[in-house]
């Protein structure tokens, strides 16, 4: 039975991620800030055939991911999902940025991957598909910005997709393949109403993706629908 770690699992598109795996007969690891107070996650544990697990993980709290690893050190793990994130305050654009707002987001969407990724390596080792999964954004890439605006967002996951990168390169030798991918515009509570996707759909699209991914594929950007995304 293969086994998936998700963080952010309690909603949005890490919710999704479990019950699609969990539909599948995986075995789930449901990281998320307030076990506790995840009721669909509880829910679904019920029913999971392959068995669905919760723990607390803050990615933000190095405590937090250290004792989340040492609660799940017997697990191989065969996918981790770095799915948590934030997108912070409404207004940044130069002139009204809210500089503590932003450290926060660096925090959750830059560092906090890593730390996950570091803390539970070796227990990818011990899984057979090898794979670590970063959700990053459209909006992260250099090369896409036409636009402007969300200046602590854009640079959070510019900086993922680098800081992914050089995981990859770190954990080749390990066999560990290290990608990051764009979900789309999708319905949560951070896409919104108008999202063009459904979690369902991008969620099925990335999943897809990941049964694809070849050792080769390590270090690359990737669209939730399989095409590279450019830097
Ligand atoms: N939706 C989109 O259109 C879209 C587009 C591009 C990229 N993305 C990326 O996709 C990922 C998932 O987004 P989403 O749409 O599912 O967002 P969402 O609905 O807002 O959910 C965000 C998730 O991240 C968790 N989270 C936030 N801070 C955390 C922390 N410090 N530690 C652990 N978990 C934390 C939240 O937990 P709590 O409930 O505890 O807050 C929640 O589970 C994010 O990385 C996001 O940047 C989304």
């Amino acid at each position: 039975m293969s086994t998936v770690l998700i963080t952010g699992a309690n909603r949005g598109l890490g919710l999704e991620f479990a019950l699609q795996y969990a539909a599948e007969g995986w075995r789930v690891l449901g990281a998320c800030r307030n076990p506790a107070a995840a009721e669909e996650l509880g829910q679904l544990a019920k029913r999971a055939a392959g068995g669905l697990l919760t723990v607390a993980l803050d990615v933000a709290s190095a405590a937090s991911v250290a004792h989340a690893a040492q609660q799940l050190r017997e697990e191989p793990i065969d996918v981790l999902i770095n799915c948590a994130g934030l997108m912070g305050a409404e207004h940044q654009r130069l002139g009204h940025l809210d500089y503590e707002d932003w450290a926060r987001v660096l925090e959750v969407n830059t560092l906090g991957p890593l730390r996950v990724i570091e803390a539970f390596a070796a227990q990818l080792e011990r899984g057979e598909r090898k794979l670590i999964a970063s959700l990053t954004s459209g909006m992260g890439s250099i090369a896409d910005n036409n636009s402007g605006g969300w200046i602590a967002y854009r640079s959070s996951k510019a900086a993922l997709n680098m800081v992914v990168k050089c995981a990859a390169i770190s954990l080749a030798p390990r066999h560990i393949a290290c990608i990051v991918i764009n979900p789309g515009w999708v319905r949560t509570d951070m896409g919104g109403p108008h999202a063009t996707l459904t979690p369902e759909q991008s969620v099925a699209a990335m999943r897809r993706v990941f049964s694809s991914i070849r050792p080769a594929d390590t270090g690359r950007f990737f669209n939730y629908d399989g095409r590279t995304y450019p830097w």
